[in-house]
């Protein structure tokens, strides 16, 4: 009767711990920390073991080696995924270095074989940045993009721009041959694009232009800002926008 009535008392204490933890706000939910070592480790095995105990009913297309898949693959790859998970040649992205965790590289061959790639572009991961794919594309969009996936980490930097180039008497344009409108994730691409340029600390936007608006930023201590930047009225002059502190 003790025992049970202590079971009870330490139950009721860690629930109006729990509790007043949750309301009081101590916890920083800020993505500009790491996670602790064992905070990482808790959400990366509880991510792997969760995804590789739902692939098992996944039947694997035989054809994910067909060069078609490939090529549709890298154009929806193109347009939906290189802001996050890069592409040969480009090493950073402005939004790759903000997410937390930081998305993996898939230019690297990774720990997750098709059916677990599959799975994670169909179902997303949540709490993370990676996108539930499956809201908006049906599975046979997403066998295309994991066959490319398979083809990735082979790529040279000429192979994976030819491949996303549209098929001679086709007017697909940079489109990944399906008929609806992704939405524009271009403006997330700018940072660290290593074509030809020196590449500097991580976090340093290495762009080809030596100044723009980018650099209002608050953690950007070049004090003397020349107005030049009304000059510059290009592609990327849009990430002004936010940066107007
Ligand atoms: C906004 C950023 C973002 C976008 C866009 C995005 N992802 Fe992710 N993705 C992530 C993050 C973050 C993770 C890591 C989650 C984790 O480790 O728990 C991830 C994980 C993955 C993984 C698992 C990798 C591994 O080895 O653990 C795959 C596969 C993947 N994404 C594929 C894709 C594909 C394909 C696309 C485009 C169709 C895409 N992602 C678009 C953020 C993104």
């Amino acid at each position: 009767m003790r025992i049970l009535y202590s079971i009870v008392i330490v139950g009721v204490v860690l629930a109006v711990s729990g509790f007043a933890f949750i309301h009081s706000g101590i916890y920083n939910v800020t993505a500009m920390e790491e996670h602790s070592p064992l905070g990482k480790w808790a959400l990366h095995t509880t991510m792997k073991n969760s995804v590789e105990a739902r692939v098992s009913e996944l039947d694997v297309p035989s054809n994910l080696a067909s060069e078609e898949m490939i090529r549709q693959g890298a154009r929806a790859y193109d347009q939906l995924c290189v802001a996050c998970h890069l592409k040969p040649g480009l090493e950073d992205t402005l939004l790759r270095q903000g997410l937390n965790p930081t998305p993996p590289s898939l230019v690297e061959r990774g720990h997750f074989g098709p059916a677990e790639q599959f799975w994670v572009i169909k179902n997303g991961i949540k709490m993370t940045g990676m996108p539930a794919w499956g809201v908006t594309h049906d599975d046979e969009d997403l066998w295309e993009i994991t066959a490319f996936l398979q083809r990735l980490p082979s790529l040279s930097e000429a192979e994976y721009t030819r491949l996303i180039q549209p098929e001679p008497g086709t007017q697909a344009g940079a489109d990944d041959g399906h008929d609806h409108d992704h939405g524009d994730m271009g403006g997330m691409m700018a940072s660290g694009s290593s074509h030809g340029s020196t590449h500097g600390e991580p976090g340093h936007h290495d762009m080809s232009k030596p100044h723009d608006a980018r650099h209002n930023d608050a953690t950007d201590h070049h004090s003397s800002h020349e107005p030049e930047k009304a000059s510059e009225p290009e592609a990327d002059d849009h990430y002004a926008d936010g940066h107007s502190h």
